[in-house]
């Protein structure tokens, strides 16, 4: 089947040009001007942009977590991705207590299968490394599984310590594979929990407070410091304050390999949102927490100036009332205890709107390094450029076509995420997608879902992917 989609602008991240784009299967197989429409299907994209589809490279769907799990699956939160634009993320499989990393990826794989409707690749959260598993971590190059994610936070559950991460450090330097940390001293934050608890302060608000910026910024040098030893390139996730985008400045000042990302909430949600009314504070809880507008300032010009090369999501997402309204657990789990309110927040659906319009529009930055940050850099460096992350023939047809005066108000009414509510309710963006496609099948028109449970691909991704 071969589709022209005629008098589009398209937007790469380095190029803004009026084009036609044919694509053959699944593939861009001509970009040109004045293509011929006789024998293809034709999608006219006049008064539209093409970008390629989003990737979002952190995300948890399906993720048994803080007593309960996340409540978007690999159907619901493919199918929210869609409609906003998103058509790859990578996920991270977690490898089981005692168990093998295969095994988390085979469990991530199973979770996927026959739900999946946009694609997808796994990235490996190491818990427990012991000296078989060292064995086993170049052999998931050949499972398409080149990234390795290290918590230094969550301390008897995931967290890691720096002679894991050192050596896991040296592994991924031996076989270009890349090592992400989810960077804050959690040995700290296990000291200060109990102590907040025991003095009574048990709101949602607590939870900023347990997890100071400082804390953020120490782990955030000390994994720059240990990668610069190990000579691994290392890649922060979900970056959100002054003192650790410091680290990582200085980290890059001196020449080591060293990238970071940060997540759409961190520029919108702040500690004060967690000090709400009542409960609500507990809908914004994740770790690391939300900050101050002085810190969001900080994060778009990072995002603007390169040094961060991504924004994702890190969705991870649980009803604000799960078991009380007869659903799994959610956020209520927390009630009376801030530590235990499951931590995550939704955004899949709400990362492309949401940067376009505050980025794009708010004079952040221009279109083409909106692309770069949701989708061409997300694609270099985790191993999946150029089939992914740009418009180019050879490249996978992810396009969306993007309607830059399409206005719309952000809401949990509308929205497809599993979940009931969103983080930016009432937020009114400009710029939305009009059609989405998932390599050259349109999977969202408008308002209207196309797209198929198990249409999804599992991405092999390449190691030694770029560090940027
Ligand atoms: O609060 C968060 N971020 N939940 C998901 C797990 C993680 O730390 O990425
Ligand atoms: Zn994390
Ligand atoms: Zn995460």
């Amino acid at each position: 089947m071969t589709t022209l989609i005629k008098n589009g602008t398209v937007v790469t991240a380095g190029d803004t040009f009026k084009a036609d784009v044919l694509i053959e299967g699944e593939k861009v197989t001509l970009i040109g001007q004045n293509l011929a429409g006789e024998g293809h299907e034709v999608i006219d994209a006049e008064g539209l942009l093409l970008l390629p589809g989003g990737i979002d490279v952190h995300t948890h769907l399906d993720l048994p977590f803080g007593g309960t799990t996340c409540s978007d699956d690999f159907f619901t939160g493919h199918r929210a991705a869609a409609f906003g634009g998103t058509t790859t993320h990578i996920d991270f499989a977690i490898q089981p207590i005692g168990g093998t990393l295969r095994q988390g990826v085979g469990e991530w794989h199973h979770k996927a299968e026959g739900k999946a409707c946009i694609d997808y690749g796994f990235h490996v959260a190491i818990t427990d490394l012991r000296p078989e598993v060292m064995d086993e971590i170049p052999t998931l190059i050949d499972e398409g599984v080149t990234s390795l994610k290290l918590f230094m936070a969550y301390k008897g559950l995931f967290q890691v310590d720096d002679t894991t991460l050192f050596r896991a450090m040296l592994k991924a330097a031996e076989n270009g594979m890349l090592i992400m940390v989810h960077a804050e001293n959690g040995d700290v934050i296990a000291e200060l929990v109990p102590k907040l608890l025991a003095e009574g302060k048990t709101d949602p608000k607590y939870h900023a407070v347990a997890h100071p910026a400082l804390a953020e910024g120490e782990a955030t040098g000390r994994a720059i410091a240990l990668a610069g030893i190990a000579g691994a390139p290392l890649y922060v996730v979900h970056m959100t304050c002054q003192e650790a985008i410091e680290q990582l400045q200085l980290g890059r000042a001196k020449g080591l390999r060293v990238m970071g990302e940060t997540c759409t909430q961190y520029m919108f949600v702040f500690e004060e949102d967690l000090a709400r009314p009542g409960y609500e504070g507990a809908k914004f809880v994740c770790s690391p927490p939300v900050r101050q507008p002085k810190d969001a300032e900080i994060l778009w010009k990072a995002l603007a100036d390169n040094t961060l090369q991504a924004v994702s999501t890190d969705h991870a997402v649980f009803w604000y009332e799960g078991g009380v309204k007869g659903r799994i657990p959610g956020k209520e789990l927390g009630l009376g205890n801030f530590a235990k309110i499951p931590n995550g927040m939704p955004g899949i659906e709400d990362r492309m709107p949401v940067m376009w319009h505050h980025g794009v529009n708010g004079g952040r930055f221009n279109a083409n390094r909106f692309v770069e940050i949701t989708a061409t850099n997300p694609a270099k460096i985790f191993g999946l450029y150029p089939r992914k992350g740009t418009i180019a023939v050879g490249s996978d047809a992810d396009i969306v076509l993007w309607d830059p005066n399409k206005e719309h108000t952000i809401s949990a009414e509308t929205h497809h995420m599993n979940t009931d509510y969103n983080v930016y309710e009432g937020m009114q963006v400009k710029g939305w997608p009009a059609r989405t496609l998932l390599r050259g099948q349109s999977i969202v028109v408008g308002t209207e879902w196309h797209g198929q449970q198990g249409g999804g691909a599992f991405l092999r991704r390449s190691p030694h992917a770029e560090v940027l």
